[in-house]
């Protein structure tokens, strides 16, 4: 059995099919922890990141769910607490980025982002809040547009802001139990969602940044393995950007 400073403990990653959060539920496997893949529509991607965690001589089983229907999120839940008995660390990482200027506000896009960005991360802390016990993790993810929002990113950067405002809200109603709340910022990251960014939006990106690149997943799953430890136990409430000194 592996040992590390998340042995015996279960993790739930959304959005661990690809991108950053199957990043995440790699390095929480290698810290030791048994993990529930999320994945909405890139199942193929589930199996091969639960099949890589159990090489890795961990747990892991696979759940779907449109985390914007709160209805899949309960039978998600449930098909959880079948497969474990114990639930310790959430990662909210799913997420969907888009917009468009406010002069042609489109509903479709509006009901996505928000279903994706402000429902979903609240329908899995709400279910994680009834399970989650002393030396819980709720990990957020916000972005760097929400600290400083690109035009045409209204949207997607508001529900980003929101999430600030749920870490702390959920920091004090979950304290009493020892659970910590906290949200990663990251800025453009690859891989993710930065690597469909089209120019000249790309080299802006990186050029906010004074190392002049964009972030690496893993640099990002590093802090969230940190908040996720029993190192951060006195850590919550709080934001962490993980952006190489961005600003946008
Ligand atoms: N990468 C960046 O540059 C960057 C920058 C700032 C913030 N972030 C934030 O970091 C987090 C991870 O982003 P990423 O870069 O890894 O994005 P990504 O590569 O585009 O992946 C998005 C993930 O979200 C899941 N997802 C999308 N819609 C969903 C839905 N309705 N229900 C359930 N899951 C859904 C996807 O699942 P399926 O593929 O299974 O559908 C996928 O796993 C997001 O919260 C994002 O906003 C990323």
């Amino acid at each position: 059995m592996t040992k590390g400073k998340l042995a015996g403990k279960v993790a739930l990653i959304t959005g661990s099919g690809r991108g950053i959060g199957r990043e995440i539920a790699l390095r929480l496997a290698s810290d030791g922890a048994d993990i529930v893949v999320h994945y909405a529509g890139s199942e193929a991607g589930a199996m091969e990141t639960a099949q890589a965690i159990r090489n890795l001589g961990r747990k892991a089983v696979t759940v779907r769910a449109d985390i914007s229907q709160r209805t899949q999120v309960r039978s998600m839940f449930t098909e959880m607490d079948k497969a474990f008995d114990r639930l310790d660390i959430v990662v909210n990482c799913a997420g969907a980025s888009g917009g468009g200027t406010l002069a042609d506000l489109d509903d479709d896009i509006l009901a996505e982002l928000l279903g994706v960005n402000f429902y979903g991360p609240l329908y899995v802390a709400s279910e994680a809040a009834r399970r989650l016990g002393d030396g819980g993790r709720i990990i957020n993810f916000s972005s760097t547009t929400a600290d400083f929002p690109p035009g045409g990113s209204g949207i997607y950067s508001s529900a980003k802001l929101a999430i600030k405002g749920f870490t702390e809200a959920w920091a004090k109603e979950l304290g009493a139990k020892g659970v910590t709340v906290n949200s990663v910022i990251p800025g453009a990251t690859s891989p993710g969602m930065f690597d469909k960014t089209p120019e000249p939006w790309r080299s802006q990106f990186m050029n906010a940044s004074p190392f002049g690149r964009a972030g690496r997943a893993d640099e990002v799953a590093s802090v969230v393995a940190f908040l996720a430890s029993p190192e951060a136990s006195w850590v919550s409430g709080t934001h962490i950007r993980v952006n190489g000194a961005a600003n946008m």
